[in-house]
């Protein structure tokens, strides 16, 4: 795993977003692993500007979202379709059709099923953007979750439900139910990068670079991913052993 560490917030979101950029730049048609939650948010508006800015293409790349949840359909105000398309996907030249978030309604066996066979067929993922929770998931994947996993369903934890609460009117409103990209779905990506900021993310972090690599640390996995860069600012890193 390589750590790169920002003083600020901004400059980390600046340099996540020009990654994406450069890497739609030197693959028009390339396929992007993209995740929700708050610590992207600033890297799409970065990707946002350029694409305003600068022209950059999207019109050939083609999207798959980590997760959905259960029971939201995509009009929802906390679905994660429409958190795409209101936070990145409208702002760009890219059409709907090629972006991909998991549907939360209707059979979601087969939902999984059909995820996984069109990741499949686009010839896998080459850039997977993740934000990590306090717990250490990444996508909906809890602590628990075996790393062979694909796309499933999975319950969440308190932990998770109280932490989304803040996005819907009460805890009790929040699904208790997700889909999510599974842990080898994502240790298939060709290249991960991993943003987290702020202090609760500290002890998360600590685990998944120094601590076992274990079930019950879901992010921990990617310490045998050949090619997974921690983009962290100070604080995220604070409780990291010095090298
Ligand atoms: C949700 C998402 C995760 C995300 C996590 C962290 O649970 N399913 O993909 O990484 O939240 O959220 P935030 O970035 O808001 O801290």
């Amino acid at each position: 795993m390589q750590i790169q560490i920002f003083q600020d917030k901004e400059s980390l979101h600046r340099a996540v977003a020009q990654m994406f950029v450069d890497a739609v730049k030197a693959k028009p048609s390339i396929v992007l692993g993209l995740a929700t939650g708050s610590s992207p948010l600033e890297t799409y508006e970065n990707m946002i500007k350029d694409h305003q800015e600068n022209g950059t293409d999207y019109s050939e790349v083609v999207t798959f979202n980590l997760d959905e949840y259960i029971g939201l359909d995509g009009s929802h105000s906390q679905s994660y379709r429409h958190f795409m398309n209101t936070s990145l996907f409208n702002g760009l030249n890219i059409p709907l059709g090629q972006t991909n978030v998991p549907s939360g309604t209707g059979d979601v066996d087969k939902t999984c099923e059909d995820y996984e066979a069109k990741i499949a067929n686009t010839g896998g993922i080459d850039l997977q953007l993740l934000g990590i929770g306090t717990n250490g998931h990444i996508g909906f994947n809890e602590p628990g979750t075996p790393f062979d996993t694909r796309t499933h369903v999975t319950e969440l934890t308190k932990e998770t439900i109280d932490g989304n609460a803040r996005f819907f009117e009460s805890a009790e409103s929040v699904p208790k139910k997700a889909v999510t990209m599974g842990i080898q779905t994502i240790m298939d990506a060709k290249k991960i990068v991993l943003i987290a900021y702020g202090s609760k993310k500290a002890a998360a972090i600590r685990d998944m670079v120094n601590g076992p690599i274990t079930e019950s640390m879901p992010a921990s996995i990617l310490q045998d991913h050949s090619d997974t860069t921690l983009f962290l600012d100070e604080e995220a890193a604070a409780l990291l052993k010095p090298e």
